[in-house]
């Protein structure tokens, strides 16, 4: 399928002779293709007669050599997949098989994305970055301690790098313009966290997006907000860069060391909200974090102090945002 979307990418007409001498197939097997493509993937194929295929508009899809130069200080073996059911079910697969560490998982789509708390990742093919980073972790819990909060900074400083300065980090890994989500980070661990376990660093950026009806909650993109589309080749590079360097940096300083950079960068920092547990709703101010990442939250007179992957908080204030 990718060396005919490749063909394709160009977004110019192409002979249904031509693609088929390309790929050394009859015509009938190139329209068979670009039906099964079709289905697939969701991209639709015009069709002229006496002219050939094209695609609505040109393609830049994902390419494993340019992103392992364009991150070339990086040792991260690159998967690069058309489509997978979820980039983080794929990284815990490898895990399980015993790759090598660390690899990165980048897909054009997602059939069955993953988000936090149970939910669905909507993941349309070549519109945005379904990016999983697997690494082994040796006998550190203090290496996943503020992890989560972490990788949020640096898909932040990825997004203000790109020119999307209204990007804010809303805890405990959400990232935001206003009330609107524009990237997710969910992180999935194997093993003993106490000896040698495995974590799958899950991101999802919505980049060139546009529309989608099936996201079931408010949601932006980074052309949305900025009115161009980016070439998400570049975007996971510099990603990567920056994910690599805060990793290293967590790595030897631990979260501490970055507790004040994420709070300088929450949008809901002071802002009176509703926590939301498995069996509760606590309301609250929000006074910061502390040095591992957990929610510091003034309820009455008292500062608690409150973590774990199902909680969620809401803002009380929805009309003065
Ligand atoms: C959230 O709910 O905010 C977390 C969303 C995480 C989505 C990303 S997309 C790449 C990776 N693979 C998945 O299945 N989920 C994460």
């Amino acid at each position: 399928m990718r060396t005919l979307l490749k063909l394709l990418s160009d977004g110019e007409f192409h002979s249904g002779e031509d693609l088929g001498v390309d790929l050394g197939i009859s015509r009938s097997a190139v329209w068979k293709k670009l039906q099964q493509m079709e289905a697939e993937t969701g991209v639709e194929i015009h069709k002229v007669r006496g002219r050939g295929y094209r695609l609505p508009s040109p393609l830049l899809l994902l390419d494993q050599q340019w992103l392992q130069n364009g991150q070339s200080d990086v040792d991260w073996s690159i998967h690069v997949y058309d489509t997978i059911d979820s980039t983080n079910a794929e990284a815990m697969r490898l895990v399980a098989l015993g790759s090598s560490m660390p690899l990165l998982i980048l897909a054009e789509q997602q059939t069955a994305g993953r988000g936090r708390r149970g939910r669905k990742w909507v993941s349309p093919f070549a519109e945005n970055l379904y990016y999983s980073v697997a690494l082994r972790i040796d006998g550190g819990m203090r290496q996943l301690e503020g992890l989560s909060l972490l990788v949020g900074l640096a898909v932040l400083r990825t997004l203000h790098e790109a020119g999307v300065s209204g990007a804010g980090l809303k805890w405990p890994n959400d990232i935001l313009v206003g009330q609107r989500k524009l990237a997710g980070v969910l992180l999935e661990i194997t093993g003993d966290p106490a000896d040698v376990c495995h974590v799958v660093i899950g991101i999802g950026i919505n980049v060139n997006m546009r529309t989608a009806e099936e996201v079931d909650q408010a949601w932006t993109s980074m052309a949305l907000e900025s009115g161009i589309n980016f070439d998400r080749n570049r975007l996971a590079a510099r990603l990567g860069i920056h994910l690599h360097h805060y990793l290293a940096a967590h790595r030897e300083k631990g979260f501490g060391a970055f507790q004040a950079e994420w709070e300088a960068n929450h949008l809901w920092q002071n802002r009176p909200v509703m926590l939301l547990t498995a069996s509760n709703a606590i309301e609250g101010i929000v006074v910061g974090i502390d040095a591992v990442g957990a929610l510091r939250l003034r309820v009455g007179e008292q500062v608690k102090v409150f973590s774990g992957g199902e909680l969620s908080l809401r803002l009380r204030e929805h009309s003065s945002l």
